[in-house]
């Protein structure tokens, strides 16, 4: 039999390090790998799944599309792309707002950056250390966390860096001359970390007094993971631009950027653009992926559950709970990999970060208490044990249904 591992690492240039199994299939919440041991999926299948895996409604729509209309670029109209970007728009925007499609977060943060750039008639973008905003060389150039931009010399040079959190700083740097302020309003990949009360404001309002955009990356936080159909909402805040990807598609590829309608006013014809971009595939997964999130208010399935955690979540080896919603991170009392491994070994996936501490949860919006409860004991299990793998996992759990 061909072990596909192997064959992958032959074919494919490296990329991340990867789980140690092959995904066959995914229902809602679970992944069934090829050796028949299925896993909960407490990333989401990297924070992708938003309705879970293969939610129904998406799969549907993506099958209909498919064999109506495969694909016309922005050339031509479209009703789903509208359709899209008017659902978009309506969950995550104020009356006027206007979408731009793409096909990824980091194209979604280029295309933010571009708009800003053409907008106000400057060129420097203020960012925050500790952020991730994506691999292209100008989402990279924003990107806080040094690691990614290591050896790519040349990247950066019209961006500001400033503390997560210190307004004061952002505020001085947006007084020199710059076109927007692009940050992520809760950091991921350094934790889920929450900004200090009060700390979007201020910067809402330094953009506004220096004329620059500013910029959610909703990549992570948006369609409402945190509680609220877009973190601007949970905050009560109003950026300029705000981008999404991820969850957008349930897994078709895709990305957008929403823009306010001072900011759509400014862009011309000709300023943007995209080949597939605005799809009609990725458009039919965007209205069905959206429709589902807005009738069914998954924003407040996801404030309900990151309730039950805070509450429930009290053991040995877990010494806080950061984030909002359902992009959450589990501060513990020792290095998050072992545990995320061990967890695996339990049949549970979850996530790491670039804080060495913090396991992060980023689970379908779809889940219950009952998927709550089976990570609640696996952890707090697997932190009584040190860590320690378990080989074999548990038996009780990997055999349990997908329900
Ligand atoms: C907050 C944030 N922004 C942007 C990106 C980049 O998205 P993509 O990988 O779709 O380019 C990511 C990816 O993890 C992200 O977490």
């Amino acid at each position: 039999m061909t072990d596909w591992t192997k064959e992958e690492d032959a074919w494919l240039l490296p990329g991340y390090a990867k789980f140690p199994f092959v995904p066959a299939r995914a229902e809602g919440a679970w992944v069934i790998a090829s050796d028949g041991r299925r896993y909960l999926d407490f990333y989401g299948g990297h924070a992708v799944a938003l309705l879970g895996h293969c939610p129904p409604p998406v799969v549907k729509a993506v099958q209909e599309q498919a064999e109506t209309l495969l694909f016309y670029s922005t050339l031509a109209y479209s009703p789903i792309r509208a359709k899209a970007a008017r659902t978009l728009a309506r969950l995550c925007g104020e009356p006027g707002s206007k979408v731009f499609f793409c096909n990824s977060g980091a194209e979604a943060n280029e295309n933010a950056m571009r708009i800003a750039r053409l907008a106000t008639g400057k060129k420097k973008i203020v960012a925050t250390q500790g952020s991730f905003h994506g691999r292209t060389a100008g989402a990279l150039a924003a990107t806080g966390l040094a690691k990614y931009r290591k050896g790519l010399a040349g990247l950066g040079t019209d961006v500001a860096f400033v503390g997560f959190g210190d307004a004061a700083a952002a505020e001085a740097a947006l007084a020199r001359d710059a076109a927007g302020l692009l940050l992520e309003p809760i950091q991921s990949m350094s934790g889920a970390l929450c900004p200090p009360a009060g700390y979007l404001q201020a910067l809402e309002a330094a953009c506004a007094k220096h004329g620059a955009a500013l910029i959610f990356d909703e990549v992570q936080t948006g369609l409402g993971r945190v509680g609220a159909p877009s973190a601007a909402q949970a905050y009560g805040v109003r950026p300029g631009l705000q981008t999404f990807a991820k969850g957008l598609g349930s897994g078709v590829p895709c990305g957008a950027v929403l823009a306010s309608p001072a900011l759509a006013a400014k862009v011309k014809p000709g300023d943007l653009g995209s080949t597939f971009g605005g799809g009609p595939l990725a458009c039919a997964a965007i209205e069905a992926t959206l429709a589902e999130v807005a009738s069914k208010k998954l924003w407040e399935n996801a404030a309900a559950l990151e309730r039950l955690i805070r509450a429930t979540f009290a053991f040995p080896g877990l010494v806080g709970i950061q984030g909002r919603g359902l992009l959450l991170g589990l501060v513990l009392d020792r290095p998050a990999k072992g545990v995320q491994q061990a967890l695996l070994d339990a049949g549970i996936l979850v996530g790491t970060s670039d804080a060495p501490n913090v396991l992060r949860l980023l689970p379908p919006l779809t889940i219950g208490a009952t998927e709550v409860g089976l990570l609640k004991a696996a952890l707090e299990s697997c932190l009584a044990g040190q860590g320690a793998p378990r080989t074999g996992g548990s038996p009780g759990l990997a055999a349990r249904g997908a329900a």
